[in-house]
Formats: C-alpha cells, sequence, structure tokens
C-alpha cells in the first residue's frame, strides 16, 4: 500500500534501479513515482528533519549516502533562495510541506565568466509535487515565497560535496560553486 512506502523501500529500489540503469531520464522517470510515494506516507520523514538548520538557516540533513544517489530532506525558511545554480547530475525533488516556486534556465555561456540566462518556465510546487533535473535541464533557481517553512526531499544522483558546479546572479554573472560542506540543493 502507498502509505507504507518508507524510507527503506526507496532506498532498495533506487539502489536496484541505479545499478540497472545509467540513463538520467529513465533513472528520473523511474523514481519520480516512488519519491511521490514516499511523500506521500506522513510518516517518511520524521520531525526532526523538518527543521530550520542553526541559527534559523536552511536545514540540510542526509537520510543515506553512497555512491550511486543519495537522499536528503532540505527546509527552506520564508523568503529563502537559492540563486541560480547547477548540479552536475540527475535530481528527483519531492515536496512535502508547504510549497516552493522553482525557476527553470537555459544558460548560454556569453563571455568568460558570465552567461546569458532564459527564463524557460517558473513552477508552483505544491505539496506531493515531484520535479526532475536532467542533463540540459537542470539549471534552477529555488524559493520560498511563502511565510512557512518548506520541507522538500531531494535525490541526486552524485555526492555534490567538491563537484565543479556554478551558481549565477541575475544578470549573468558566473561563480563557482563548490564546498567541502555538503550542499544538497
Ligand atoms: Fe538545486
Amino acid at each position: 500500500m502507498a502509505t507504507t512506502y518508507a524510507l527503506p523501500d526507496f532506498i532498495a529500489d533506487l539502489d536496484r534501479i541505479t545499478r540497472d540503469e545509467s540513463s538520467p531520464h529513465v533513472i528520473t522517470e523511474k523514481v519520480e513515482p516512488l519519491l511521490g510515494r514516499l511523500i506521500r506516507n506522513p510518516a517518511a520523514l520524521p520531525a526532526e528533519y523538518r527543521t530550520r538548520g542553526p541559527g534559523g538557516g536552511r536545514g540540510r540533513y542526509m537520510l543515506h549516502r553512497t555512491p550511486r544517489f543519495n537522499i536528503t530532506a532540505v527546509v527552506w525558511a520564508p523568503g529563502d533562495v537559492a540563486a541560480a545554480h547547477n548540479h552536475d547530475t540527475w535530481g528527483v525533488i519531492g515536496v512535502i510541506e508547504n510549497r516552493i516556486e522553482e525557476t527553470r534556465y537555459r544558460v548560454t555561456p556569453d563571455t568568460p565568466g558570465h552567461a546569458r540566462l532564459e527564463v524557460m518556465r517558473v513552477m508552483r510546487h505544491e505539496p506531493g509535487a515531484i520535479s526532475r533535473l536532467v542533463p540540459g535541464d537542470e539549471v534552477h533557481r529555488m524559493h520560498n515565497p511563502t511565510s512557512h517553512d518548506t520541507v522538500e526531499i531531494h535525490v541526486y544522483g552524485k555526492d555534490l560535496v567538491g563537484l565543479e558546479r556554478k551558481t549565477w546572479s541575475e544578470d549573468g554573472a558566473e561563480k563557482r560553486l563548490v564546498t567541502s560542506k555538503y550542499l544538497n540543493c
């Protein structure tokens, strides 16, 4: 039953899927309905992972970490924004509580250190919504425009620590986004 699908079931399915498949499109297509089942189970994410981080900032919690995928929880405080950034891997994001606004961009390199960012679409995800990140469509900005915390589960195909990622300001100025600290957005 959908309500009994829990984190260990999701981990076992991800383990199998990422062992059998290598295409980010196929993997994220298969993971999408499973993450949907997981986030419909109210007990899937304990309360300790639904709170903000130290100082009231973004909550980031590692739920499962392996070489082929990792599963984390993210809590966005009201007004919290992650500027446009890439991931360098596939991703599947599910909203558990409240809403998130996600803007997807097409990025065209311009001059060194600068790119042209075109908004492809702006999505407002409600609880139960799933968002997939695949090569060619994985640059996004995240924003919690509400007055409540937003809780999500993120799944990525690589460990994001130390990856050569990028972030862009509104005017297209590019910065490296590489850190030894775990970033799961
Ligand atoms: Fe992200």
